[in-house]
């Protein structure tokens, strides 16, 4: 039995994150190079986006590249943005079926000019799309997303387009990239490590965690449901008390 038929379909998270952690150590293991685990990773990357769009969620954010990726060896570096070329090419029609919204958040600018236009392409090209909406983490860091919002607030308020006093969360949240999308309510990182690494830190705010050893290239569709499986146990509190949340379950129901 898959475990897909254990998932409660009323109370699957509306945006999922997750941390594609240990393509490398996939690829040294099997005494390839790093470069073969992230060709790899692709297979995981087609899978989980598949299976996300069929299970009917809303956003899945998966983090390609950070900003501290780019400290990578070159050739390893240049690898990575050869592979994202190739694979926007290859995908963008099979997204567009798949009635799939692609999106990206982070600094475009950082990327080389073909795989900014790409992306760009792939963007423009399924923006009608009503179903998933696949949010490409590339060139992005938390705290470069969050110094950036403030650098552009600053400039709004200077030019008179906003007073600093009405900045609440609401309008914070409108200078981040992810304006517009709702905050994950689920981060799973693969690979075994515990750490954030620079992802989402202000929409992970409440975010379920969930760890797993699994490598990023063995990653499918049935360690999602597991993780997702794994979610529905969690009592999503939010500050209150357990009786106040059941009470409020109660009400609702
Ligand atoms: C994740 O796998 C992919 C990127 C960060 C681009 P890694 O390349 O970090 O794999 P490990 O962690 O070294 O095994
Ligand atoms: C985080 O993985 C970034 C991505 C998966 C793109 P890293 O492998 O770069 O993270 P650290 O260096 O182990 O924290
Ligand atoms: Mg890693």
């Amino acid at each position: 039995m898959s475990l897909k038929d254990k998932l409660d379909l009323q109370r699957l998270p509306k945006h999922i994150a997750i941390i594609m952690d240990g393509n490398g150590r996939w690829a040294k293991e099997r005494g390839q190079d790093r470069l073969y685990g992230h060709h790899e990773g692709v297979e995981s990357v087609r899978n989980i986006v598949e299976t996300c769009a069929e299970l009917g969620i809303g956003y899945l954010t998966l983090y390609a590249f950070s900003t501290e990726n780019w400290d990578r060896p070159v050739y390893e570096v240049n690898g990575i943005m050869e592979l994202l070329v190739n694979t926007i090419r290859k995908e963008v029609n099979t997204l567009s079926k798949n009635n799939i919204r692609l999106n990206v958040i982070g600094d475009l600018d950082m990327l080389p000019a073909q795989a900014k236009q790409e992306m760009e392409e792939a963007i423009a090209l399924t923006s009608h799309n009503t179903g998933l909406t696949l949010i490409m983490a590339l060139s992005y860091s938390a705290r470069w997303e969050i110094v950036n919002a403030a650098k552009k607030i600053a400039a709004d308020a200077q030019k008179g387009i906003l007073d600093p006093a009405t900045v609440s969360a609401d309008v914070f949240e409108k200078y981040l990239c992810t304006a517009g999308f709702p905050d994950p309510e689920l981060m799973i990182r693969t690979s075994g490590e515990c750490r954030i690494s620079n992802f989402l830190l202000y929409q992970l705010a409440y975010a379920e965690l969930y760890f797993t050893d699994t490598r990023w290239p063995d990653f499918r569709n049935e360690n999602l449901y597991e993780a997702i499986l794994n979610y529905q146990t969690r009592e999503r509190r939010f500050g209150k008390t357990s009786e106040q949340i059941q009470q409020n379950e109660e009400i609702i129901s």
